[in-house]
């Protein structure tokens, strides 16, 4: 896939390991602004490429949308397994192809997402392993607190691994993702990742070491805002207004305070 996109990406991509501004390594702020749709210059891509999902649970259901509404990869190019048809329904009426053999999934795509549960990408890894070939698969997994050499070791010697970190923001194309490379992993590679997991929200590449606290604060924090956000509007309830429009006035509120943040850089507090 090397000569799918051009050698000028034009990802808003940002390296922890250069430039810092604040905390423990170095960043430069991501900027809210895109100056370009994905997709947009890699119109060979989204013919060419092709992408599974061993697991097609809500994450990778999330990632799929994102690739292929931005059209950076076509569905029909998109295979996920799951195992039960059930799961897979959905992704028929996304207009991709399923199936319940895992292999299939890598013998049909360039790029394998691992988006099982966390204890089963050891397993998975291991049943995949004789179907895949190193110099034409990117595996990229995006389970939890699973490290690249976990995935490594089940897999065939100078597979190339990618471990990303997605957010459930990713489903509304609003994620905050990160993902770091591993052994064997290429600058090809990485740029390919970038201009998937962008059409999801936010992407940065982190060293590994840091991927359990982006999993915390890209993550699960999430959950901190979706109790703030229920909380105000209870609030707002118990002074007297109706329910949907304290819900609304509070998400709105949460949004442009998250907004405002981005767009001044000025110090949250
Ligand atoms: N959800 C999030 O917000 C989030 C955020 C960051 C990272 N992640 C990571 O994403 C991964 C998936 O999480 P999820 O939330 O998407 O879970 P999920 O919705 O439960 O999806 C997992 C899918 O895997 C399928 N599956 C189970 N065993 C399988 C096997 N042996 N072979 C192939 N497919 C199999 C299941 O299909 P059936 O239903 O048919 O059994 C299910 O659809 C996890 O590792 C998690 O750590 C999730």
């Amino acid at each position: 896939y090397l000569n799918l996109f051009s050698a000028d990406p034009w990802c808003t991509f940002h390296d922890l390991s250069s430039d810092c501004r604040e905390g423990t390594g170095n960043y430069q702020r991501h900027s809210p602004k895109r100056e370009r749709v994905p997709g947009e210059n890699h119109f060979n891509m989204a013919d060419e490429l092709k992408v599974g999902f061993v697991g097609g649970g809500s994450m990778a259901k999330a990632l799929a949308k994102g690739f292929i509404t931005t059209n950076t990869v076509r569905a029909s190019n998109i295979i996920a397994s799951a195992t039960t048809e059930k799961t897979l329904a959905v992704w028929k009426d996304m207009g991709c192809q399923t199936t319940l053999n895992n292999k299939e999934v890598v013998e049909n795509s360039n790029v394998v997402f691992l988006a099982v549960k966390p204890y089963l990408i050891a397993p998975v890894a291991k049943e995949i392993k004789s179907s895949i070939d190193t110099s034409r698969h990117l595996v990229v997994s995006v389970a939890a607190a699973i490290t690249t050499d976990v995935i490594e070791e089940s897999l065939p010697p100078n597979t190339r691994v990618i471990r990303a970190n997605p957010n459930l923001a990713c489903s509304v194309q609003c994620g905050a993702l990160a993902f770091c490379k591993g052994r064997c992993t290429s600058a090809a590679d990485v740029q390919l990742i970038k201009i998937l997991l962008q059409t999801s929200g936010m992407c940065v590449q982190v060293k590994e070491s840091q991927m359990n606290a982006i999993t915390a604060v890209g993550g699960s924090a999430l959950a901190f805002f979706f109790l703030a956000i229920e909380a105000m509007s209870d609030g707002g309830v118990r002074v007297g207004l109706p329910r949907a429009l304290s819900t609304d006035l509070a998400t709105q509120t949460v949004l442009g305070a998250a907004r405002l943040v981005q767009e001044t850089g000025k110090h949250p507090a």
